[in-house]
Formats: structure tokens, sequence, C-alpha cells
């Protein structure tokens, strides 16, 4: 089973998106193991966005994730990593598919609401950025075999 972080960007939060894309992702059937609301200190940012460092839009983008709090949470699911990106649609929310979350409610690509873990590597380093091990929490979910089984 995979996990995946998730952010609700600042754009999200001050939007009042942060329960819709919550529910969005409940919807699917990805299971929420891990959540804190927080403003991000430039150093978690600079560590979190390290890849695009010296990049054009990489000091615009650090002053945009610290710019107000954000929304951190993991997720988990067969195929979080995939799902999780294809439910936020393409960076570009003028690219992203019709019914994704950057679709329906974005334009920009510097207000482009979430992020989400892009691999099984990064998620792991991610998540490890974000979160203390004993902050995310594993429990049961009796309805996991209906939303996760195989025949
Ligand atoms: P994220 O990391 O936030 O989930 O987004 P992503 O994988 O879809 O996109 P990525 O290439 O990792 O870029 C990270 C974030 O940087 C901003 N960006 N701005 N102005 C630009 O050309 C540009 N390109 C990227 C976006 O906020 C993007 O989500
Ligand atoms: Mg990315």
């Amino acid at each position: 089973m995979e996990r995946t972080l998730v952010l609700v960007k600042p754009d999200g939060v001050q939007r009042g998106l942060i329960g819709e894309i919550i529910a969005r992702l409940e919807r699917r059937g990805l299971k929420l193991v891990a959540a804190k609301f927080l403003s991000v200190p430039k150093d978690l940012a600079e560590v979190h966005y390290a890849v695009h460092k010296g990049k054009s839009f990489y000091d615009g983008l650090i002053r945009y994730i610290t710019s107000a709090p954000v929304m951190a949470m993991v997720w988990e699911g067969e195929n979080a990593i995939a799902a999780v990106r294809q439910t936020m649609g393409a960076t570009r929310p003028v690219e992203a598919a019709p019914g994704s979350i950057r679709h329906d409610f974005a334009l920009e690509v510097g207000r482009n609401l979430t992020h989400a873990s892009d691999s099984p590597e990064t998620a792991l380093s991610e998540i490890a950025i974000w979160f203390k091990p004993e902050e995310l929490v594993n429990w049961q979910r009796p309805i996991d075999d209906w939303v996760f089984g195989k025949n």
C-alpha cells in the first residue's frame, strides 16, 4: 500500500477549499493517515522544494508556499501516488483534465492549490520532511476490502 504527501497550498486554504479537497480524496477511497495545519517555515519550504532550486520560479514558489498556512496530509491506498496526482490534475491548471481539482478550481500554475508527491521515493522523503513517524496513524477501516479488494 502506498502513502503520499498532499499539501493544500496557501491559495487552497485562503479560498476555503480544504474541505473540498479532502472530500474528493475520501470519496475516491483513499485513507487519511496524518494531517496538520501549519504556517510553513522558510527552511521547511526550501527543503521541500530543493529539487526546484535555481529554476526561474523558485523564489516565487518559496514566497507562495510560506505566504499563508497550508494543510499537510498523508493519504494511503493502492497506487495512491498516481491516484492522487490524477485527482489533482496536471501542474498547469489549463492542461489539467476536466473533473480534476486543478481543472475545476484553478487557472494559474502559480496558484495551483495542491501539492502531491510524484514517485515512491519522493513520497517517502517528503513524508519524513513534514511528519514525525509517530504522527502517522495506523488504523483499520472495515470498508477497506470494498475499496482495495482484488478478485
Ligand atoms: P507539486 O510539486 O506542487 O505537486 O506540483 P507538480 O509536481 O505538479 O509541479 P512541479 O513541477 O513539481 O512544480 C512545483 C510547483 O512549482 C510551481 N511552478 N511554477 N511558473 C512556473 O512555470 C512554475 N512551474 C512550477 C507550481 O506551484 C508547481 O505546483
Ligand atoms: Mg512536484
